[in-house]
């Protein structure tokens, strides 16, 4: 891991292992350009792939490098930009980039920044130690300001990782470079700046941006990823002496290798042979194959740890995302945000999940779900939609096209079918009959149902919230529960069944539903079962229509009783 060295003092020589790299004095992260060609309201930073923005992706990676201070250069969608940036990380430092265009002019600024940081802080120190330093000779009394390596990368370079950073860093200091640049190969390098190598050292002895190349700098193929390490000392030196005299009038940080190679600094590339890793994101093409390819490297990182993908091209899995071993995810699975997933759960088909905990051995299946908790070896859908708030206890169960929001179900208690839970609290090992509604809403405010454990309620009750129904209770089908039941009783509430003898045959007479009947009351022997009310009017009906369904006059047939 990296070296937590206090600021400014390095561990090579204090520490014996060879791999350790002391920690960079900085990481700047360039995030001031527009991305016209994203063609968005969004900054083109504040794009996401694998449910983390790109300055998400270039943040997380520089924040493994654990440097001692961190910057992000804003200008365009200023507000947004910075906002986001103090949101992943609240001690990074925001450095405003002035209207001079170009990724010199942004690292300027960071590193002006920095220095009066660095500055600011030996002023408290030395404030508070009491020692007067006079220096008479010109340089900053509080030293020349940031000291050691500065890790520079654009903010549009979603795949870069934390490893491939601490490789160029150790690279760096390995072979005591003035600049060490991170650079690939591409078989279309159009738009890139081009790696010129000195033949015999391979040292780098300049970057060419393509517009500024000549035809035979633009047949070069290794380009620069726009990541790099840079002496600090080297870097303020090199930026002070830009201008912008080139083909997009810029001040370009890649101008810095002709100062550092000619005060006879090494500069130095590191050649990845993974192109997608330094890919930059320029369009939603881009962005899509980019996020495509996270994706792949996310799935075959799980899948090396144990985890069963059945279908990797249709499932989609958060860069956060924490899976454990014998997991097993069905095609068209999405999990995204800080959904958890414990051993042998397994999730899917076709179910999205947004910062959802599933316990081990849970099943989860074609379920839209949020910001809930399934408890281990619960069981969840088909058709189920789990809005925040769910918590649902250790083999409980929320199953087929039941919605829940701010619902506890606890252990062993069951929502089978067709329901609505939210905002109620349901004890432990009871059960909710098909078709039932937790009231909540009186228009104005929500209300809590509470259900205790072991109780059993009917199909199609109504909880009509506030309402509890104690632990052991019983409610009956088709219910309206809108008092307290309490534990134990039986809650009914319903209006009594009345069977009106003879009525289809009376007020339907020559449809199927009164033929059967007739044929039932036929085989029973006798026609005592027709009310003499019922007999009169199918009397009256059978001589008005002659004993047949009538027809009208446009040819319709219908049993025209009269009756609605
Ligand atoms: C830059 C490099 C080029 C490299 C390419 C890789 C320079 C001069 N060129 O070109 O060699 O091959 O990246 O993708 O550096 N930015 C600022 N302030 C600015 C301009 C840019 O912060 O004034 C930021 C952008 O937000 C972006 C990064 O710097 O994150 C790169 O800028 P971009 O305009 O994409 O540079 P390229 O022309 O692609
Ligand atoms: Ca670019």
């Amino acid at each position: 891991m990296v070296a937590t060295a206090p600021h400014g003092e390095t561990t090579a020589d204090q520490t014996p292992a060879p791999q350790q790299t002391p920690r960079p004095a900085a990481v700047v992260v360039l995030a001031a350009g527009q991305g016209t060609r994203m063609k968005s309201a969004t900054p083109k930073v504040l794009h996401a792939l694998g449910g983390r923005t790109m300055l998400g992706h270039a943040m997380t990676a520089a924040g493994e490098l654990a440097p001692e201070h961190l910057a992000v250069v804003v200008r365009h969608e200023r507000e947004q930009v910075a906002a986001a940036a103090l949101d992943l990380d609240a001690g990074a430092l925001v450095v405003d980039q002035d209207e001079i265009p170009g990724t010199g002019r942004a690292v300027q600024c960071a590193l002006d920044a920095l220095d009066a940081r660095v500055h600011a802080t030996r002023a408290a120190t030395l404030a508070q130690s009491d020692t007067v330093h006079d220096d008479e000779d010109g340089e900053h009394p509080l030293g020349d300001g940031v000291d050691g390596a500065v890790v520079v990368l654009a903010g549009d370079i979603p795949l870069l990782d934390g490893a491939t950073l601490a490789e160029l860093l150790a690279a760096h200091h390995a072979d005591g470079n003035a600049v060490t640049i991170l650079t690939t190969e591409l078989d279309d390098a159009t738009g890139y700046g081009r790696i010129v190598r000195e033949s015999g050292t391979g040292d780098v002895t300049a970057i060419v941006e393509h517009k500024d190349a000549t035809a035979a700098q633009r047949e070069i193929r290794e380009i620069n990823s726009s990541v790099y390490v840079f002496d600090a000392a080297v870097l303020r030196r090199g930026l002070g002496g830009l201008g912008s005299d080139n083909a997009q009038g810029e001040v370009y940080l890649t101008d810095v290798v002709a100062s550092a190679r000619a005060e006879g600094g090494a500069v130095r590339a590191l050649l990845s042979d993974d192109p997608m890793l330094v890919e930059g994101v320029n369009d939603r093409l881009a962005l899509a194959t980019l996020g495509a390819e996270l994706n792949r490297r996310t799935l075959e990182r799980w899948m090396r740890d144990g985890v069963t993908v059945v279908d990797p091209a249709t499932t989609w899995v958060d860069a956060d995302v924490e899976l454990a071993p014998d997991v097993t995810l069905l095609p068209g699975t999405q999990l995204h945000g800080a959904t958890t997933v414990a051993a042998g759960a397994t999730v899917g088909p076709d179910t999205t999940l947004t910062d959802v905990e599933i316990g081990a051995g849970a099943t989860v299946v074609r379920t839209h779900g949020s910001l809930s908790v399934i408890g281990e070896g619960a069981s969840v859908g088909p058709f189920a939609y789990l809005r925040p708030g769910t918590v649902l206890g250790t083999k409980g169960k929320i199953g087929t096209f039941v919605e829940t929001k701010n619902a506890e179900i606890g252990a062993g208690s069951k929502v089978p079918h067709l329901s609505y839970v939210g905002d109620a609290v349901i004890g432990e090992q009871s059960n909710i009959g098909a078709a039932s509604v937790t009231v909540n809403y009186d228009g104005v405010a929500k209300h809590r149902t509470v259900i205790g454990s072991h109780a059993r309620t009917g199909a199609d009750n109504m909880f009509v919230a506030p309402v509890t129904v104690g632990d052991g209770a019983y409610t009956a089908a088709g219910s309206i529960i809108t008092r307290d039941v309490p534990a134990g009783s039986l809650g009914v509430s319903r209006a009594q069944q009345k069977n009106i003898d003879g009525w289809v045959e009376s007020r339907r007479p020559g449809t199927p539903a009164a033929e059967a009947a007739a044929r039932t009351r036929d085989a029973a022997g006798d026609d005592a079962t027709l009310a003499p009310q019922a007999k009169r009017e199918l009397a009256e009906h059978n001589a008005l229509n002659g004993a047949n369904p009538s027809t009208d006059d446009d040819g319709d047939a219908s049993a025209s009783t009269g009756s609605a």
